[in-house]
């Protein structure tokens, strides 16, 4: 990670390390997020999800199924697999255009894409991000690198054998267009929605799980009567939006970037991206783009097979306009940890704690007892959480004094914590504390579950 300088979200100038490092410490220390194969020293660029990482993503994943397909009648969910015929990327233009242009570095033998390179004055000649030698892009000139990751099927290691790990997952569903239009019966515009993993050799990662080998994205490919294409790829970048908004994210740490004509991909009419104000800068959480007819029209072209519509209404086959929302799972659930991190001062202490919404936050309640060598305190706590625990994600924890569980709790963004005290034993009632205000209340054990579903319904 480099040293540089950024504007932080209070517009004070404090330094990338200090709040992606900060950040990145606190996914480790409360298992949010591990490095691949740790205990081998890593494995670059690959992440693992520890046991409240998991929890984050999974919340993430559902709000999204939720409201792009439980939510909506016009559209249907899809799970693909992920190694599919290698004449889908021929057709889709990966295996002659996804491409990075490399150059390597003389001096210091690592490889770089060139197009991310430091300028120089002089706009051939640029700087090496690793031992600051020129490299003159007139003598070594940028070699293409396809980021697709070759795998081979059956016993055989031959030519005919060669798949790919898939880039993305929008091809399964162009793939299988004509089985949803069969299986469905949908009339357009209606579209369909498919989360899982892609895979791609990115030559410059980093920034934690900002971009990545491994990654899960979240895609729609709606498909459109193409002359209504620019009214929905509109309504899709507004929906998309405000769906940030809606769970969580401060308005003012996004916006939305129409791509200029010479940056669009080559299968794109327009394309806008959702951006993210991340420590590290303004950066991509989702892309919008309008496909047009390009992926229907290849599909046919190399399988042979008509990937139309026909419209029964007016009576004549249509090749649908495609309008693709494609997000990243790990690009949101950043996004989500990084616009929850507070600092706040309390009693002279600093308290970091993570203000998750109440759909995104991982844990929503922990159960503590206040004194840990106290049987029949926790054996009350125990039983409190055993009466929660099947409608309510919650923890138990006692392994430390109370105040430590706190910092704890507020660390994963946990929203209420039950305390059972000494006093429960007589009164039957417990404490919640609410992790924003940390006000108190005391509720009686035979309400609670009523009062913690209610509060976290509650807008
Ligand atoms: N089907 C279109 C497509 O794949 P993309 O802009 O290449 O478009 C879509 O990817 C989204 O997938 C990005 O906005 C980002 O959120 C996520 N994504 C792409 N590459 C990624 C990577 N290497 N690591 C993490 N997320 C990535």
């Amino acid at each position: 990670m480099t040293f540089i300088c950024f504007k932080s979200k209070n517009n004070s100038f404090m330094t990338e390390l200090s709040v992606m490092d900060k950040i990145s410490s606190l996914c480790k220390r409360r298992g949010f997020i591990f490095q691949s194969s740790e205990i081998y020293g890593g494995l670059g660029s690959v992440w693992d999800y520890g046991p409240i990482g998991v929890e984050l993503k999974r919340n993430v994943k559902n709000c999204w199924w939720k409201s792009v397909v439980q939510e909506r009648m016009d559209m249907v969910g899809l799970d693909c697999a992920i190694l599919m015929h290698p004449k889908v990327w021929k057709a889709s233009g990966h295996v002659d255009g996804f491409a990075d242009p490399l150059v390597d570095c003389k001096e210091c033998n690592k490889r770089f894409r060139a197009d991310h390179l430091d300028p120089t004055n002089d706009e051939n000649i640029k700087e090496c991000p690793s031992c600051k030698a020129k490299i003159d892009l007139r003598v070594t000139i940028p070699r293409m690198f396809n980021l697709m990751m070759k795998t081979g099927i059956g016993a055989v290691e031959d030519e005919g054998s060669v798949t790919y790990l898939r880039p993305e997952t929008a091809q399964g569903i162009f793939v299988n267009f004509l089985n949803i239009l069969d299986t469905t019966r949908k009339k357009l515009p209606f579209g369909v929605a498919q989360i899982g993993k892609s895979f791609r050799n990115e030559i410059t990662p980093g920034n934690s799980t900002f971009r990545t080998r491994e990654f899960e994205q979240m895609e729609i490919e709606y498909f459109v009567k193409p002359e209504e294409d620019s009214r929905w790829h509109e309504s899709w970048i507004n929906e998309r939006f405000n769906w940030y908004i809606k769970l969580g994210i401060k308005k003012e740490h996004l916006r939305i970037r129409p791509h200029a004509k010479d940056e669009l991909a080559h299968y794109a009419k327009a394309c806008s991206d959702i951006e993210y104000e991340f420590p590290f800068g303004w950066s991509e959480l989702e892309g919008i783009a309008n496909r047009a007819d390009f992926d229907l029209k290849q599909h046919e072209q190399f399988s042979g097979r008509e990937m139309v519509y026909f419209d029964s209404q007016e009576n004549k086959k249509i090749r649908p306009y495609i309008i693709e929302p494609s997000g990243g799972v790990d690009r949101a659930a950043l996004a989500f940890l990084v616009d929850a991190y507070h600092e706040e001062k309390v009693k002279d202490q600093t308290r970091v704690v993570l203000k998750f919404s109440k759909e995104i936050a991982p844990i929503k309640v922990a159960i503590l007892p206040l004194l840990k060598n106290r049987p029949p305190l926790v054996a009350l706590a125990k039983d409190v959480a055993k009466s929660l625990i099947s409608e309510i994600p919650l923890v138990y924890d006692d392994t430390a004094a109370i105040g430590k569980l706190y910092r704890r709790q507020d660390e994963v963004g946990t929203l209420y914590c039950v305390t059972v005290d000494v006093g429960s034993l007589e009164d039957k009632k417990v404490t919640v504390r609410d992790r924003d205000t940390m006000l108190q209340d005391r509720v009686d054990i035979s309400q609670l579950k009523r009062y913690l579903k209610e509060k976290l319904t509650t807008e």
